[in-house]
């Protein structure tokens, strides 16, 4: 195989696809795994690479996990490494969410740091604040740092920013910590519910509630978590992606499963752009017209504004939009890297800082591109599928991080388009 994706533009789509379990919403579950001692079972899991890496780094700490079907079986009994292995934490920059986890588990983990990636610098600084309020030391070398506690401590924290991933980590430490931990500015993105379901489901206690439009968490720690059986909510971003994909060029599908209730600015652009939405308890249906209005102002913002994980998907299908439109993301520093690749298909878009002009032209041609990061390489498929011809997309690894099957998922969807 080629790693990468074949698809024939230009046609509407018709059909129906299932959408798969949330990315974002299982790594974390995965890590809090590990504070149970014994058998978790995951159910509709996606199968994607990163659920992969977090296995593999799950099983260099000690942990036993097979699948079964779409269920993930975790017996975290006999975990009992604090040492990250270093390249495996280089492969996937959701390793840190592992931090919290093993603090809880262990009282030490020593890790690489995470690294950055091609949407930005991803540091980890609000992350090990919090932790230090909770009782934990690090210490920093030059390419991994020791985090150690005697005894996690709860804590009143606030966020300067309400950041998933270090909401996440003082969420797992905090349910071993002794005393409350009190999270303000958490972030309110489902995935972090549905992660405190979790922990509540094994017999954490935890509260969630709104002051003044910020999200604060309180944990009560130092209760005994039991083995659980959970499923994951679906994945908004993935059918996010495949509304957007009948949003630019047109058709009638039925996204099954999808979660429309975490999907409200996505569905709100669908009906400015004239869509029919028709939401049910089994997914949703979306009738387009052939081609996207245009935008005169988006910004991407935290949930449930328009996320900043679909803004790439959202450039490909204003290529052709009958005017111009203009979008500006406001989470990372450096996510329009998909821009020239978008140029090399005929659209005709300008960048500044980090807002993107968008002028609408006729038609895209179809050619070869390469995906640099994983929601990039699926607003490439986007483009491939609204472009006249053929589009060759390379480094489809990137997007099997977080699409289980994009090509399946499209192609049930109408489209000729193959993984080569
Ligand atoms: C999570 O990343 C998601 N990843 C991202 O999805 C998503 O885009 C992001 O949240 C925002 O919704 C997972 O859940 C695995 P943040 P995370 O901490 O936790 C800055 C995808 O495509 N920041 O909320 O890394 C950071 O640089 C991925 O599925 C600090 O400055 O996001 C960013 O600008 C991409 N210091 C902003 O906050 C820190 O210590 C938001 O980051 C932490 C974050």
């Amino acid at each position: 195989m080629l790693d990468s994706i074949h698809v024939r533009g230009g046609n509407p789509l018709f059909g129906e696809t299932k959408i798969q379990g949330s990315k974002n919403a299982v790594l974390p579950i995965m890590a809090a795994a590990l504070l149970v001692e014994g058998v978790s079972v995951i159910e509709n899991c996606p199968k994607i690479t990163d659920v992969d890496h977090m296995q593999k780094l799950l099983t260099e700490i000690g942990c036993i996990i097979h699948w079964r079907n779409r269920s993930l079986y975790i017996n975290a009994s006999n975990a009992n490494d604090n040492k990250m292995n270093s390249e495996s934490v280089g492969k996937m920059r959701s390793s840190i969410m592992l931090l919290g986890a093993m603090l809880g588990r262990f009282g030490k983990a020593v890790m690489n740091y995470p690294g950055g990636c091609v949407i930005g610098a991803r540091p980890i600084d609000i992350h090990l604040e919090a932790l230090k309020k909770m009782g934990v030391s690090i210490e920093k070398e030059k390419s991994y740092f020791t985090a150690t506690t005697d005894k996690l401590t709860g804590s009143v924290i606030e966020l300067p920013i309400p950041s998933v991933g270090a909401s996440e980590n003082v969420i797992l430490a905090a349910v071993n910590a002794k005393g409350v931990t009190i999270l303000k500015n958490a972030a309110p993105e489902p995935e972090i519910v549905a992660l405190c379901d979790f922990l509540k489901a094994a017999g954490a206690k935890i509260d969630i509630k709104e002051e003044k439009g910020k999200v604060i968490i309180v944990i009560y720690g130092g209760r005994a978590l039991n083995p659980v059986t959970f499923r994951i909510p679906t994945d908004r971003i993935v059918a996010g992606t495949y509304m957007l994909g009948v949003l630019g060029v047109g058709g009638h599908v039925f996204l099954e499963d999808a979660p429309a209730g975490h999907m409200r600015a996505v569905i709100e652009l669908a009906k400015e752009m004239n869509a029919d939405v028709d939401i049910t308890d089994k997914g949703i249906a979306v009738l387009a017209d052939c081609i996207a209005k245009p935008i005169p102002y988006l910004e991407t913002d935290i949930y449930p504004l328009f996320p900043t994980d679909l803004q790439s998907q959202l450039l490909s299908i204003l290529t052709i939009a009958d005017g111009e439109s203009v979008i500006c993301e406001k989470i990372f520093e450096d996510r329009l890297k998909i821009v020239p690749q978008l140029k090399k298909m005929g659209a005709d878009i300008t960048v500044n800082g980090n807002t993107a002009t968008i002028r609408g032209v006729n038609r895209l041609k179809g050619t070869k591109v390469k995906a640099k990061e994983l929601r990039g390489g699926a607003a490439l498929v986007i483009a491939g599928i609204i472009a006249e011809g053929n589009t060759i997309i390379s480094k489809r690894h990137f997007i099997e991080r977080g699409y289980e099957d994009i090509a399946r998922d499209f192609r049930n969807l109408g489209v000729i388009i193959n993984n080569v």
